[in-house]
């Protein structure tokens, strides 16, 4: 199958620009330069826009009625599904795993500005739970709450398509494909060399696309992913599943590459105590960004990705190498951060 001929509807019709971060470059001795996804075009931007231009050309195709989807309670996806699906007319049901906060702040007053029916999936007795332990059962909950509410708008006669978390799925892969070519010939029009792209991981299809997006174009611009999420444990355990993720979205699309462990980079040093938790780093790394740059990114997935990309630098992971930072998008959960923590 060519990607070409997925059906894709035009949501985000330009390309986002590569700038260079001239003052941190100056500060770490590397050329940093930064892919600006946050400005894809609609609902505030970020990474989604790109896997929902497939993901919802899909369910257009399939004549669905609703589109249900869930995330966390400041999911940047959930928030971005309600923006494009509205666009196309489709209504979105969103299912936040956690707790209903007292006041909606950040991507939840989104979502609720943007119309969608918002469910909360929680659980009663969160005490004596790990972090991974928790967000494991949070999950198992909302994964629970979308097939019921699937199976009351199907009794009703309605078509219901069902995305999963972070847009995880064969038509969404298609999205980053396609911005490994738009990235790789726009470095190739402003002359610039880059060596590695990094970009933050949580539901990782974002960076299984980049990889299969290297590999299909050949670009020798290596992506490097910076885990936001422990919930598998080591960067080994889910670069393992990242692998067979990877294999069976080749097998669906029948794509002849050979991806092997050693394609998968990751790391796991810059999660902090795990998913949505503030890190240290990653509240050190928005401020630097915001005080050197302007440029603003949030605690969840871009701030943690960017504090991996300061650090690695420090350490002269990228020494005589140029570094392309992917902004992923995120700022909106900024604005249900705790200032206190700044
Ligand atoms: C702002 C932002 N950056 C990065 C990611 C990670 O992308 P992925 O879920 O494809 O790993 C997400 C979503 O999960 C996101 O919302």
């Amino acid at each position: 199958m060519n990607i070409k001929d997925l059906p894709r509807i035009e949501l985000c019709n330009v390309k986002t620009p590569i700038e260079k971060l001239n003052n941190l470059s100056k500060e770490f001795k590397n050329n940093i330069y930064i892919k600006r996804d946050d400005l894809l075009g609609i609902g505030l931007g970020g990474n989604k826009v790109r896997k929902l231009e497939y993901i919802l050309g899909d369910a257009l195709e399939k004549k669905a009625d609703i589109v249900i989807t869930s995330g966390g309670v400041q999911s940047n996806h959930v928030r971005l599904t309600v923006a494009c699906a509205n666009k196309v007319g489709i209504k979105t049901v969103a299912v936040l795993v956690g707790s209903e906060p007292s006041k909606y702040k950040g991507n939840t007053l989104l979502d609720k500005v943007l119309g969608a029916e918002i469910h909360f999936a929680d659980i009663k007795n969160k005490e004596g739970h790990s972090t991974g332990d928790l967000n494991r059962l949070l999950d198992e909950e909302g994964e629970r709450l979308v097939q019921e509410i699937k199976s009351k708008y199907e009794k009703q006669g309605k078509i219901v398509y069902v995305i999963p978390g972070g847009g995880k799925m064969p038509p969404g892969i298609a999205g980053y494909i396609n911005a490994t070519s738009e990235i790789y010939s726009q470095l190739q029009e402003l002359r610039i060399n880059c060596d590695y792209l990094v970009t933050g991981v949580g539901t990782s299809s974002t960076i299984a696309s980049l990889i299969i997006g290297e590999k299909l174009y050949n670009t020798g611009i290596k992506p490097l992913g910076i885990l936001v999420t422990n919930t598998l444990g080591s960067a080994k355990a889910y670069a393992e599943r990242i692998k067979t993720e990877i294999d069976g979205y080749l097998k669906f699309y029948n794509w002849d590459l050979n991806i092997t462990l050693d394609d998968i980079k990751l790391f796991d040093a810059y999660t902090g105590e795990g998913y949505g938790i503030p890190s240290e780093d990653g509240l050190l790394a928005i401020k630097k960004l915001a005080q050197s740059e302007g440029l603003i990114v949030d605690h969840i997935y871009t701030g943690k990705a960017f504090a991996g990309l300061l650090d690695l630098s420090k350490k002269e992971f990228f020494k005589d190498k140029n570094v392309l930072f992917l902004h992923t998008g995120g700022s909106p959960a900024l604005f249900d951060l705790d200032s206190d923590l700044l």
